[in-house]
């Protein structure tokens, strides 16, 4: 196998590397040769140890803060990844809430409420497109980029038969809608890179871990393989698959 030197690696940026899906992504990517530098996320340090103690272990792995409802917290961040490097090659958006404490999944009408609604389309939507716009500069040049934003299939409104989880369901269709667009925009602006949603699978996370029951294990994904499969989906992306929405086995899914 060929070593790359450290100039040709690439630059890659997980936002939501505090756990879950997000830190198996920062674990992937610093075991990938092809990867140098890597950037990750955390809000709170006391809540991104494993994180924090990776960066300890790796020189190469970056951590910054960012709080992704507070864009001057992800100005910040991108600034401090501007002011080491012109370019990322790969940015993958892991941020996501569909549970926390009071906070649950609506399973009826009755349970809706603004707040509620609010906070998921606020973390799980608004978050990733103000992310689109901060990275432009840094996915811009004449190199391929990826970025993808971690979507899921309840967000697919073609495909929903059971009903519930009204406002995950839909922060995740307007996360798909905002990405598709902002792909639009990049494909005049910054024609290499390529914008995609992607849905991992039921992953063991702390996201999943309360809706585990029922899941058969082989549909139960180890971060791990979670992390791999999409890996290799955005491998196979150019910017003529821009702004589509793929499953962790690189088929697309319906909107
Ligand atoms: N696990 C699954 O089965 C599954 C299935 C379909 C889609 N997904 C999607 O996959 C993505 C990753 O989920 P996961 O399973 O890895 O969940 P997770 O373990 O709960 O991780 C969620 C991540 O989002 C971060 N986060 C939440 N709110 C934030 C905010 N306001 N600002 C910054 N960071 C924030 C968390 O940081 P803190 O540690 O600071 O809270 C954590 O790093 C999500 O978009 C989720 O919807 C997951």
């Amino acid at each position: 196998m060929t070593t790359l030197s450290t100039e040709t690696r690439q630059t890659a940026l997980v936002v939501g590397a505090s756990r879950g899906i997000g830190l198996g992504f920062v674990q992937h990517l610093l075991s990938d040769d092809r990867f140098g530098t890597v950037y990750g996320t955390y809000r709170r340090p006391e809540a991104a140890r494993e994180l924090l103690a990776l960066a300890e272990r790796f020189p190469q792995l970056r951590c910054l803060p960012m709080e992704v409802t507070a864009e001057e917290t992800m100005a910040g961040a991108i600034a401090a990844i501007q002011a080491r490097t012109p370019q990322l090659h790969r940015a993958v958006y892991c941020v996501g809430v569909l549970h926390d404490g009071d906070f649950q999944p609506e399973k009826s009408l009755r349970q809706i409420s603004s707040e509620n609604l609010v906070r998921s389309f606020q973390t799980n939507a608004v978050g990733a497109v103000l992310l689109a716009k901060h990275l432009l500069p840094l996915l811009k040049h004449d190199q391929p980029s990826v970025f993808a934003a971690i979507s899921a299939r309840v967000g697919s409104i073609g495909d929903n038969r059971l009903g519930g989880w009204y406002g995950y369901r839909a922060s995740k269709a307007a996360l798909n809608m905002l990405i598709k667009t902002a792909a639009l925009e990049y494909a005049r602006r910054s024609p290499n890179t390529t914008l995609a949603l992607l849905h991992p699978g039921t992953t063991d996370t702390r996201l999943s871990e309360p809706f585990q029951r029922g899941v058969p294990p082989e549909k139960l994904f180890p971060v791990e393989r979670t992390v791999a499969q999409l890996m290799a989906v955005m491998d196979g992306l150019g910017p003529a698959d821009s702004g589509n929405f793929f499953s962790w086995d690189g088929t697309r899914l319906p909107w």
